[in-house]
């Protein structure tokens, strides 16, 4: 009893969630004309809203632009800026590029990895942390390189990854 009571809560949970994303795309949406042109503008205020792209809420934009949901599926799998899934409070982002990777970049990475119990494109449990690797940051002169919320540091030392990420990360 208990348990397909649960169940039913459960459900409840999912279906008001649903909702709630409906009216929180309807919203968004009330501001555009459904234009083909618009979809790349709707889908960052999507995404701005929801911190990535539910795929209920691509199906309500294809439908609002009148395009298949297959072209705005194609547009966010293009667009690096576009997440398909829930993504963490805080990101942590480190190069794999050349210049970087010659100065140690692989370790920086398998630390990170260790200190957050993730691997790269992965987000915790507790949705604190996403780990997402860059081709290369443009900054190779300060090799290697680790950006985390934006912030770019330079000259990362296996060391002192568990103090950057102590101190400059929220909970
Ligand atoms: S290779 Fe890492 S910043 Fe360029």
């Amino acid at each position: 009893m208990a348990v397909s009571q649960a169940v039913q809560d459960s459900q409840v949970t999912v279906q008001d969630q649903r909702e709630n994303a409906e009216i929180g795309v309807a919203d968004i949406l009330s501001s555009y004309k459904g234009e083909k042109g618009e979809l790349i503008a709707i889908l960052q205020d999507v995404q701005g809203k929801f911190g990535y792209l539910p795929e209920q809420a691509m199906q309500q934009v294809a439908k609002f632009v009148h395009v298949p949901e297959s072209t705005v599926f194609g547009i966010a799998t293009f667009y690096t800026q576009f997440k398909l899934c829930p993504v963490g409070r805080n990101i942590i982002k480190v190069c794999r590029g050349t210049a970087c990777y010659v100065r140690g970049g692989s370790r920086i990475l398998d630390k990170v990895e260790r200190e957050l119990g993730i691997k790269a494109g992965e987000t915790t449990p507790d949705m604190q942390y996403s780990l997402e690797t860059i081709a290369c940051f443009g900054s190779c002169a300060l090799a290697p390189v680790v950006v985390i919320n934006d912030k770019v540091y330079g000259k990362v030392t296996a060391p002192r990854i568990e103090k950057l990420l102590k101190e400059n990360t929220t909970d």
